[in-house]
């Protein structure tokens, strides 16, 4: 038979809010919880606190059916659940670590709110030995209050991908459950009785491993083929046709080898700081990651370095940024490589415009010099350069003839080898990419 369990899930981020959906799709009784009270009043009218695909469609409907609803009521939230999910922030320190305050305050409260036996899983990305930190959290409160029931605490790390987090919610590829104890165990099981994948059991801590470690190996993906393609463009030789010819063997695969201007996002630079920092506390090198974090670092200046060469100086010049977000279908832009262009473009007194379907409204708020417009060819009306940042289906759709009617120089700077270069030169652009045009000496 079919289980409906009563699940809270705190924190009504992106996870919170995705794996809410996720689970009342799934027929349980959701209550989601968030201190925020502007976030839940919002939510309850059905507005998402960020853009995804999808996603407020299925919001109105579980709340009208009942299996999902929003409070700033912790207590509620917690006395009227058996499953309580942790899904608040855990932002980077200074220091690269995650700062847990969040996540440790929440147990606190789950510690002194509840009043029997709990399933308390964390989903938010927390260092290895978390589990153990929330666990002694929560035995304190409750010894304090003279309490003696148990409690049972759960690793779930989630895997969404921002832009598909509705479908990699409800379709993941395995589901992977730290946990230590049958009950635990069987409850988990329950919980994701609808989903038809792998479901991975494990400890605790080798759950918390897992997502950083799957994280980190993707990131060290991308930055590998980015270090290749800084070599293929000074040997003539194209990264898109070499990765395609690795990517074929199944050992390695054809997916995150795109060569680009970097990763960003709110999980691949964070979690890879993290997994550093952890290391550097166990005085452990992990030299792999931290060259891949360091090429990632730098692979603005690099392609920055590349339009130098061929323009000349920026001084005066007008460029048109196309694209902000950190990748399409999302209004992020943490850690977005398009920031560091335009800090760099600022910094050689360029003149810059931009458009993106979803993100300006969040760089506008860090760049307020930049030229905001409402249509791409607005923000292309005279341009001297080029630079695609971010590869909207609505920016590689534009009317390419017509834009070289709108522009003063025909410069293009694919930073996501996007565009098909033959089909932009036959246009009569100089298209330069990624580690796809030689030394880029041609135009
Ligand atoms: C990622 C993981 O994919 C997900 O499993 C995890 O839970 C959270 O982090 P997300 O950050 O949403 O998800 O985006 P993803 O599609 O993985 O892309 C991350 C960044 O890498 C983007 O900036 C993207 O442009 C870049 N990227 C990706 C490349 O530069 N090349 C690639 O081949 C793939």
């Amino acid at each position: 038979g079919v289980t409906h369990l009563d699940v809270a899930v705190i924190g009504t981020g992106y996870v919170g809010t995705t794996t809410s959906i996720a689970f009342a799709a799934w027929d349980h009784k959701v209550i989601a919880v968030d201190s925020d009270q502007m976030k839940i009043a919002r939510l309850n009218q059905s507005i998402l606190p960020f853009y995804e695909e999808g996603l407020e469609r299925r919001l109105e409907r579980y709340r009208e059916s009942g299996n999902l609803s929003f409070t700033d009521d912790l207590e509620q939230g917690i006395t009227r659940s058996d499953v309580l999910f942790i899904a608040v922030g855990t932002p980077s320190s200074p220091d690269g670590s995650a700062d847990l305050s969040y996540v440790e305050m929440v147990a606190r409260q789950i510690g002194q709110m509840m009043d029997k036996y709990k399933v308390i899983v964390t989903k938010s990305t927390v260092p290895v030995g978390t589990g153990d930190k929330i666990k002694s959290i929560i035995t304190d409160e409750l010894k304090r209050r003279n309490l003696s029931f148990s409690f049972d605490i759960v690793s779930n790390p989630e895997f969404l991908r921002e832009g598909r987090a509705l479908y990699d919610a409800l379709h993941p590829e395995r589901v992977v459950i730290g946990c230590e104890t049958e009950t635990a165990r069987k409850t988990m099981a329950a919980l994701y009785e609808k989903v038809e994948a792998p479901m991975l059991y494990t400890t605790i801590r080798d759950a918390e491993m897992i997502k950083y470690a799957a994280n980190a190996f993707l990131a060290t993906k991308i930055s590998f083929v980015n270090e290749l393609a800084r070599l293929c463009d000074k040997m003539g030789t194209n990264i898109m046709k070499v990765a395609e010819g690795m990517g074929l063997d199944s050992r390695i695969g054809p997916q995150f080898l795109r060569a680009g201007i970097g990763y960003g996002g709110s999980c691949f630079p964070k979690d890879t700081a993290a997994l550093l920092n952890l290391a550097k506390e166990q005085e452990t090198m992990l030299p792999v990651l931290q060259a891949a974090s360091n090429v990632n670092r730098t692979q603005v200046s690099w392609f920055m370095e590349r339009i130098h060469h061929i323009m000349g100086s920026l001084a005066g010049k007008k460029v048109t940024l196309l694209g902000l977000t950190f990748k399409p279908e999302t209004d992020d832009v943490r850690e977005a490589p398009s920031l560091k262009i335009i800090e760099q473009l600022l910094q050689n007194k360029a003149i810059v415009s931009t458009y993106d379907p979803q993100g300006m409204e969040n760089v506008k708020k860090i760049y307020p010099q930049v030229a905001y417009k409402p249509t791409p060819y607005e923000a292309l009306e005279g341009a001297d350069a080029i630079i695609l940042a971010t590869e909207w289906r609505e920016i590689l759709d534009l009317d390419w003839t017509k834009v070289k009617d709108l522009i003063a120089q025909p410069y293009l700077f694919d930073g996501r080898n996007a565009l098909v270069p033959s089909v932009m030169r036959n246009l009569g652009y100089c298209y330069v990419g990624v580690g796809i045009d030689g030394r880029g000496d041609y135009h």
